[in-house]
């Protein structure tokens, strides 16, 4: 049951956070935000299992961070890491694409590490956790459908073995922070972040994935392809807006709840390929191929979207840019890697 008590808010100025999964798209902004914000102190953690320093190098000199080298599978380095901290922002986890190439590691980290980040921050008196979850708790496949209010079950039937996996682990990673709450007070709030897209992007994300390789495709000249005809419905989210959302959720009085963090609108698969092509000045013609059996691919199920009315109510968060900006903003970064 969600808790509202001005206890509960925990300001960013003159507070020390901790970011765990740091050197990653969503945590490399929110980083730079909690520092825009006033911090007083930042804890950038990562194993650079898959993250790299690039991400976050640009903070490396900042005087107020430091950047700490340690394994969520180690509960004592965590015990370390959250001595002091107000506040801890979890993002460390494998995705789909993860579960799928390997499906010990990920189960590891997504599970047992969240166990013990759940547990350090407990011992540690950590006054707030906020929680990196995904819309893949509500499952995918063909049942996905509607609108994907913060109350849709689970739905797993005709979807891939490592889609599912993914989605049920983030469940469990809520629920473990659901009973250090009833048990022993843990502050927390789930974000269950949509498709997350911007600057520093990685190709580990199955969905954004797509804007790149369609992106990459249209700058060799090769003409984009759709999945089917090109109306599946996608939700995807802005990384700033993402980075806004967890700052919102240390902010707010609400604790012991789940939102869902999502983009302005929904794009479909055409739509984003259009983007791409307005934003590359291109003529190219889009083609559908036959789809290839097993691959992990682009999330399917037809028509949905992820509603972010209850996260403005629980956390006074909503999103503010476009799909057209967002893509606009994430090319335009790629673009600048080229050089
Ligand atoms: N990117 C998306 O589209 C998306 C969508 C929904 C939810 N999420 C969730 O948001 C979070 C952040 O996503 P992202 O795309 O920024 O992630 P990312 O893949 O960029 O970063 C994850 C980070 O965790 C680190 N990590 C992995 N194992 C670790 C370990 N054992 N110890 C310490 N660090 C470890 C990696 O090195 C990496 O830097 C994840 O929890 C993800 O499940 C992401």
């Amino acid at each position: 049951m969600p808790t509202h008590t001005p206890n509960n808010r925990l300001a960013i100025r003159g507070h020390r956070f901790l970011i765990i999964g740091a050197a990653s798209l969503v945590g490399s902004h929110t980083a730079d935000l909690l520092l825009a914000e006033g911090a007083k102190e930042l804890v950038l953690l990562d194993n650079f299992a898959f993250g790299a320093m690039q991400a976050i190098a640009h903070l490396q000199d900042h005087p107020k961070v430091r950047i700490l080298k340690a394994d969520i599978m180690q509960l004592h380095e965590l015990l370390d890491a959250t001595q002091q901290i107000d506040g801890v922002l979890h993002l460390a986890a494998y995705m789909t694409l993860g579960f799928d190439q390997s499906p010990w590691a990920a189960l590891d980290v997504n599970i047992r590490g969240a166990q013990n980040v759940v547990e350090a921050c407990r011992r540690n008196g950590v006054k707030k956790l906020v929680f990196a979850s995904s819309n893949a708790v509500y499952g995918y496949g063909n049942g996905i459908k509607g609108e994907l209010t913060e109350t849709t079950p689970f739905h797993s039937e005709g979807a891939p073995p490592a889609a599912i996996l993914y989605g049920a682990s983030k469940i469990i990673g809520e629920q473990l922070c659901r009973q250090v709450h009833q048990k022993h007070g843990l502050n927390y709030v789930v974000v269950r972040y949509s498709t997350v897209y911007g600057e520093r992007q990685h190709y580990r994300a199955a969905n954004a994935l797509y804007i790149m390789s369609t992106y990459d495709q249209v700058r060799a000249g090769k003409a984009p392809t759709l999945p089917g005809d090109g109306s599946e419905t996608k939700h995807f989210v802005y990384v700033g807006d993402v980075a806004r959302a967890n700052i919102a959720a240390f902010q707010s009085d609400a604790s012991d709840v789940a939102v869902n963090v999502s983009g302005v609108d929904t794009v479909t698969t055409r739509e984003i390929v259009q983007h791409v092509l307005d934003y590359c000045d291109s003529k190219l013609v889009p083609i559908s191929p036959p789809e290839e059996p097993g691959k992990v691919r682009l999330t399917s199920g037809g028509a949905f979207s992820i509603p972010h009315a209850l996260a403005g109510q629980e956390i006074q968060w909503q999103p503010s840019v476009s799909m057209q900006e967002g893509v606009k903003r994430l090319l335009q970064w790629r673009q600048a890697q080229d050089h």
